[in-house]
């Protein structure tokens, strides 16, 4: 595989699991520098290790990025250990479905804390870093990668407040853009169908029976799958800029 990134720093979110460890992975594969960011510090020391073994270079941050403390000190972290930030994956976050009129409203606030104001927290701290690494990487460009999903272009019952949030992360990464093209730093938003992951396990049990049922019969994503559309997004030649992505299972409705 070549090693484009080489040179290139990237920092994702949620890289304990799921498709932030997928990216995480690929990333380095292409020879970026890569920092983990999660709140299970344990996994992303694994997780570092086996990059390490693969000889790339990872380095494992602790951080709840709702706490904007935690989110300026993980890119500071970052640039402090690899001296550049080129690529942000606002990857990190939770999908709590339900019907609205008798949801526990602490996981709207999850929700809207996580997928929304992590992304901004994350996105605010890092980006006078990126508009400085479009400046004087070899690439000519920085990147912006907001996961979003099928649920931030299609709204359903018992769905409302997670498709508030993925409708807000598309509704935002569009004005970035705009705001940003000038520094040559690129918006991505990739929205991704059913991806097998740990997405569901923190819904309520009768919740997640019946969201697991409905995916039943069909062959869900991986998280490579979207780690690999991440890739191609971030590997353009600077004149490219991959707006939008949207990924579904060949059998998802
Ligand atoms: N799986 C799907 O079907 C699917 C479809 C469309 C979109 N997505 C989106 O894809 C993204 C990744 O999800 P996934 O499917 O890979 O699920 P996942 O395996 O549950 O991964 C979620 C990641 O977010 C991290 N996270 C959660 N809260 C955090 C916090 N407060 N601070 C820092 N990190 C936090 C988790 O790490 P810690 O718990 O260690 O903090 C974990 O690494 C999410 O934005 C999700 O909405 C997923």
């Amino acid at each position: 595989m070549s090693e484009d990134l080489k040179g290139s720093v990237a920092l994702v979110t949620g890289a304990s699991s799921g498709i932030g460890e997928a990216t995480a992975r690929t990333l380095a594969a292409r020879g970026a520098k890569v920092a983990l960011v999660a709140r299970r510090v344990e996994k992303l020391e694994k997780l570092a290790s086996e990059i390490a073994g693969h000889g790339h270079t990872a380095l494992a941050i602790e951080a709840d990025i709702t706490d904007q403390q935690q989110a300026i000190d993980a890119v500071k972290r970052t640039v402090g250990d690899f001296g550049r930030l080129d690529i942000l994956v606002n990857n990190a976050g939770v999908m709590l479905l339900g019907p609205m009129a008798d949801a526990p409203t602490e996981e709207w606030d999850r929700m809207i804390d996580i997928n929304l104001k992590g992304l901004l927290y994350m996105t605010h701290a890092a980006v006078p870093h990126l508009r400085e690494a479009a400046g004087d990487s070899p690439r000519g460009v920085s990147d912006i990668v907001n996961i979003s999903s099928v649920a931030g272009r299609v709204a359903s019952a018992g769905a409302g407040v997670y498709n508030l949030t993925k409708f807000g992360v598309g509704a935002v990464s569009e004005s970035m853009r705009q705001e940003w093209s000038k520094d040559r730093v690129r918006i991505t938003i990739i929205e991704p169908g059913a991806v097998s992951t740990e997405l569901t396990d923190h819904l309520r049990p009768e919740i997640r029976d019946s969201v697991r049922a409905r995916f039943d019969d069909i062959k869900a994503l991986e998280a490579h799958d979207i780690a690999e559309a991440i890739e191609y997004a971030v590997t353009r030649p600077a004149h490219v800029s991959i707006n939008e992505i949207l990924i579904r299972p060949t059998a998802q409705k």
